[in-house]
């Protein structure tokens, strides 16, 4: 048995030892929670500095060369995760969609959100021979297919003169990209922005009004 001054002093020396022992740990949770939370701080800092979702998502421009496409022929690009058709439309191709008309549901493009300006015309596009179109239907966004056999043979009526049709439910779509009357799709496909850099380059997303400007 211990004297008491000094089972007091054993007492204080455990207390400082304790306190001691704390503080160490106490110095050490709180350099680690400052660690985290640097650390916490940074990751979005190092996030902050990569591309965010929404520009990501907004994609940017596409430009496609067209001058190994022959007339007839099509070719598919992607921007901004869609299909985005470039078809060169032969002189016939564009006599016998001219020919339909009054089986279209909006053969005068008169829904404005569905192109630019500059593709509500007959041939919806900037020059008559090329067609940009998004290869998605109005109706609940299926892929539709390139439909370019005429007659009896593709299907689609004696009377078919060429275009796109959407397997999922029946809709139908003329060279333009105008939609039938009479089938579930709403609306002509969408023309998205373009513009020429030149005679045979075309930049998907670049508006023709700012490549201008
Ligand atoms: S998604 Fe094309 S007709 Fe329904």
């Amino acid at each position: 048995m211990l004297p008491i001054h000094l089972l007091i002093y054993t007492e204080v020396v455990m207390t400082d030892e304790v306190n001691s022992g704390r503080r160490r740990l106490l110095t050490t949770v709180t350099t680690g929670v400052g660690l985290a939370g640097a650390t916490a701080l940074a990751v979005p800092l190092v996030a902050s500095m990569k591309p965010s979702a929404r520009a990501l998502a907004a994609g940017a421009p596409v430009e496609v060369e067209i001058d190994d496409l022959a007339p007839g022929q099509m070719k598919v690009v992607e921007w901004r995760g869609k299909p985005v058709w470039i078809l060169r439309r032969t002189d016939q191709m564009l006599e016998e969609m001219a020919s339909v008309t009054g089986q279209l549901s909006d053969p005068d493009s008169q829904v404005v959100e569905q192109q630019p300006a500059y593709a509500q015309n007959a041939h919806r596009s900037i020059r008559p021979d090329v067609l940009v179109v998004l290869g998605v239907c109005t109706h609940l966004g299926c892929a539709p297919s390139k439909a370019f056999d005429k007659g009896g043979s593709s299907g689609l009526g004696d009377d078919w003169v060429g275009g796109f049709f959407c397997p999922c439910h029946g809709s139908k779509f003329d060279l333009s990209g105008r939609v039938y009357k009479n089938v579930p799709a709403p609306t002509n496909l969408v023309v998205p922005p373009h513009s020429y850099v030149s005679e045979n380059r075309i930049v998907i997303g670049v508006d023709e009004t700012e490549a201008t400007a």
